[in-house]
């Protein structure tokens, strides 16, 4: 296995070749990709044309894997085009058809054009997300990875020291939200419950590396003891400044891409392509993270 980052001397991004993904992996490899993951916060692995089963398999590594669904009817069991092991970030149907402008699945997926940390809106959130490409896009549809350590590092010391002890209220209300989508609205009271915000501390330590990072996400919508209105410039600023391009990494999509990345130590969003005709399929394993934060 060969590990190369993305620049030198840098802890953001590392390409991994010659390993074979389809494979049951040895300790000493699943070793090698853990201490990576740890400390480069995104591993991109080219050319896996894994199976769903092989990507769980492969996922279930590293962890727990999160389960989808259920929460909403926003995709009703009967319509899903995956297993609950798999969370389905495409833009298409059972029948490979792809949503129309008014589906609330595709309004829904739009969240993910928000920079975020997929689900920081649970208790105990995702520590690790794989996602693959089965069908890629002609033009647009790069996914951005933003360095929430060096982002933490780089902070001004007042705004350092401010963020230090601060908790957030996190919840898929408060970004769908921000794309005038009023979940309250399109679901009902007991779905609604679903959605409760959780608190997370702003600013987290990871024990691995002893690094801090901003625990940053569009899912925030209250910080604790604030106003809403104040909290939203104070987190769209932080997002502002976290996600300029010194702390980011742009990808471009090839087809059989296998992208493992640290929700605690990253940020990601997806950047807008013309989802009402090209088809993106694009599969996600999600690990969990051991308990809740606080
Ligand atoms: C995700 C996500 C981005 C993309 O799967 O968590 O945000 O590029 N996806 O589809
Ligand atoms: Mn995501």
């Amino acid at each position: 296995m060969i590990i190369k980052p993305l620049k030198k001397n840098s802890e953001f991004v590392a390409f991994v070749s010659d390993i074979n993904l389809k494979k049951k992996l040895n300790k000493s490899e699943i070793g090698i990709i853990q201490k990576n993951i740890d400390r480069f916060g995104v591993l991109v692995f080219r050319n896996q044309s894994l199976t769903d089963d092989e990507q769980v398999n492969f996922s279930e590594y590293f962890g727990n894997i999160e389960h989808s669904g259920k929460k909403s009817n926003i995709t009703k069991d009967s319509d899903r085009r995956l297993s609950t092991k798999l969370a389905d970030v495409s833009n298409i149907d059972k029948k490979s058809i792809v949503f129309k402008k008014n589906d609330p699945r595709r309004i829904f997926n739009l969240g993910n054009r928000l920079w975020h940390s997929d689900s920081s809106f649970k208790k105990i959130p995702a520590k690790y997300s794989l996602l693959s490409s089965k069908t890629i896009v002609k033009k647009g549809g790069n996914t951005e990875f933003s360095d929430m350590r060096l982002a933490y590092e780089n902070l001004e010391d007042d705004i350092r020291n401010k963020i230090e002890t601060l908790y957030c209220e996190h919840s898929l209300i408060y970004s769908r939200q921000r794309l005038g989508f009023d979940m309250e609205k399109e679901l009902s009271k007991n779905e609604i419950k679903n959605f409760k915000p959780v608190l997370q501390p702003l600013v987290r330590k990871i024990e691995e590396n002893n690094r801090k990072t901003i625990y940053l996400s569009s899912h925030i919508g209250k910080i604790k003891g604030w106003l809403r209105p104040d909290t939203m410039c104070f987190v769209d600023d932080l997002i502002e400044y976290a996600t300029q391009k010194k702390f980011k990494y742009v990808h471009k999509w090839k087809v059989n891409d296998l992208i493992m990345w640290d929700n605690r130590q990253t940020m990601h969003r997806v950047r807008s392509f013309d989802d009402v005709n090209e088809t993106r399929d694009m599969r996600r394993t999600t690990i969990e993270g051991k308990e809740a934060l606080i």
